[in-house]
């Protein structure tokens, strides 16, 4: 399987993260993080099981998309890459980002199956997920695992990066105990959660 070397980068690390200290400033319980992701953690997410062989994968809450490049720089030549991200201030990023693989969506999580829909991009063999999930009110949590329950296929993989392990309380229940992984090399450490769908 030929995967694709890291795209190229249109604005270096400080920029973006000026980007999301200012996103955070307007929205901080949904930004829910100061800095970008480092490459320590977005390798580790592009590394987990799943993406190096998927066709379809959707990345929830990209931020300047960090994530993004590290899953396209993981994922094979004919596989698709949905970035779905509600802050508007993502976008332009989200746009600098050279690769014909890539689709950017400036939307709302809480719509994912039509938007998947829109995007022919229903049952994703991974979604990968940056979401606050600690922050986000209780029906929104468990409406958007849900959906996303719903929308992967049977082997289907489901990896969220969190700071706290709310996530897991909600997604337990659907997917099962998951496989975890602290990542300390990152503002702050967080923990990966990988899922399969059985
Ligand atoms: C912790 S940041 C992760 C950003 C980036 N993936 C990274 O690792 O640097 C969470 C991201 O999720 C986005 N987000 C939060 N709630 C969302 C929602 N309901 N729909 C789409 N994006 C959302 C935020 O705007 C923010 O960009």
């Amino acid at each position: 399987m030929t995967t694709h070397a890291a795209p190229l980068r249109r604005r270096p690390y400080w920029t973006r993260a000026a980007a999301v200290l200012q996103e955070w400033i307007r929205e901080p319980a949904q930004v829910a993080s100061l800095v970008p992701s480092a490459p320590a953690l977005t390798q580790r997410v592009a590394k987990q099981p799943g993406v190096s062989n998927a066709t379809k994968i959707v990345d929830l809450g990209p931020g300047t998309g960090g994530t993004t490049e590290a899953l396209l720089a993981a994922a094979a030549e004919n596989c698709r890459v949905l970035a779905i991200e509600k802050a508007a201030g993502f976008i332009e990023p989200l746009n600098e980002i050279v690769d014909g693989r890539l689709t950017v969506e400036h939307a709302d999580v809480v719509g994912l199956e039509r938007i998947l829909l829109i995007h022919q991009m229903t049952s994703p063999d991974v979604i990968v997920s940056g979401i606050p999930f600690s922050s986000l009110d209780r029906r929104v949590a468990t409406d958007i695992i849900k959906s996303v329950h719903r929308t992967l296929p049977k082997g289907g993989t489901f990896i969220a990066y969190q700071l706290r392990s709310d996530v897991a309380r909600y997604a337990s229940p659907l997917f099962g105990t998951p496989q975890t992984e602290i990542v300390w090399m990152n503002v702050p450490p967080l923990r990966i959660f990988t899922w399969t769908k059985q």
